[in-house]
């Protein structure tokens, strides 16, 4: 028999850009409508690198969502990091991760590190502490074909990363290609990964169906589909190792729709429902939830969420625009609803 209505445990979303001012309002009630706690990007402008920074930014977000959202705060790696401040402000509870940003990769990461081992000594102190570490794992040479940067960075950073710290936790965000779903797979357990909606839908023919799609552009850039349907393999696999971080990275649809368009998709409207669909296809709602609720918070050390979500079997389409901005699959039909 279909199944007509899923009800899992209250999810959480491992990896969002929530923005600031005006967009903040505008964006974080979706994430919270969906989610319990995220894990929020520091890419600001200014990044957020002090724990002061990160709580007048966590002060404003709640004031965007309201009380019953949890916004986990990351700190931006610079060169000079601190180790010690790091250190502190992770056992003061306002960091739960830190988050590289190889210099020039994506969107504000012009204040990232520049060579990995400049941040070696606060690496140390994470994998001491138990303090995760979070990845945007793409080479930012010019010389590396763009949708190769993935795959380099794993053969020339991340691999020897793993094998320099064997214990410190560590999440390949937004994983988009057939190596790094092996790579995290084949790591030990002290190494996961996060995926996005995009990831699971689109292919690279994507970004040129009957002419450019910017709202199909995201960093990483969407691969072959050999690509794709390895990381879909690695979402519904059930391995704790892999788990649901939607990279909903909202820009104004100018921004977007320019000769030189901005990279993220807007996915924070329809998360779930993207999600569920890929799961329900691959004939694996019944691994759904552990995605969605469980990995996450069981890697980062975090207690479960209490309360539920339920998704019922029901077409809808996606509205071209909500509120302003332009959403992941908009015009499109989705099979599934969330009903809170
Ligand atoms: O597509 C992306 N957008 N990838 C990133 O890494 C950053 C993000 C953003 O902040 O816009
Ligand atoms: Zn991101």
């Amino acid at each position: 028999m279909t199944l007509q209505s899923l009800t899992i445990r209250r999810p959480d979303d491992w990896h969002v850009h929530l923005r600031d001012g005006e967009m903040l309002k505008t964006v974080a009630p979706y994430t919270a409508r969906q989610f319990a706690r995220a894990i929020v990007m520091p890419n600001l402008v200014p990044p957020i690198t002090t724990v002061e920074a990160a709580s007048s930014y966590r002060d404003r977000i709640i004031a965007a969502t309201g009380p019953d959202f949890t916004p986990l705060m990351t700190c931006y790696l610079t060169n000079d990091v601190d180790p010690d401040g790091l250190a502190r402000g992770f056992a003061e509870g306002m960091w739960a991760a830190a988050k590289l940003y190889p210099a020039g990769a994506t969107t504000n990461s012009a204040s990232g590190v520049t060579d990995i081992r400049n941040i070696y000594p606060a690496l140390e102190r994470m994998q001491e502490i138990g303090m995760t570490f979070c990845i945007h794992g793409e080479v930012t040479d010019p010389d590396i074909d763009v949708f190769d940067r993935e795959a380099v960075f794993i053969d020339r950073i991340l691999s020897p990363l793993v094998d320099d710290f064997p214990a410190l936790k560590m999440v390949l965000e937004h994983i988009t290609t057939r190596q790094a779903a092996q790579f995290v797979a084949d790591a030990p357990a002290n190494v996961a990964a996060t995926i996005t909606p995009q990831h699971l839908h689109l292919n690279r023919n994507a970004l040129f169906k009957g002419g450019l799609r910017p709202h199909a552009y995201c960093l990483p850039v969407v691969k072959r589909e050999e690509h794709r349907l390895a990381v879909r393999q690695a979402a519904v696999s059930g391995s704790p190792k892999f788990f649901l971080g939607t990279d909903t990275a909202p820009h104004s649809r100018e921004a977007k729709e320019s000769a030189c368009g901005c990279a993220g998709i807007f996915n924070a409207s329809y998360a779930l429902e993207s999600y569920v669909q890929v799961f329900d296809d691959e004939g694996a709602l019944d691994r759904f939830e552990a995605f969605a609720s469980e990995h996450g918070p069981r890697f980062y050390g975090l207690p479960l969420n209490e309360g539920t979500v339920t998704l019922v079997r029901a077409e809808h389409q996606v509205p071209e625009t909500v509120e302003g901005l332009v959403p992941f699959h908009a015009g499109e039909m989705l099979r599934w609803r969330f009903v809170g």
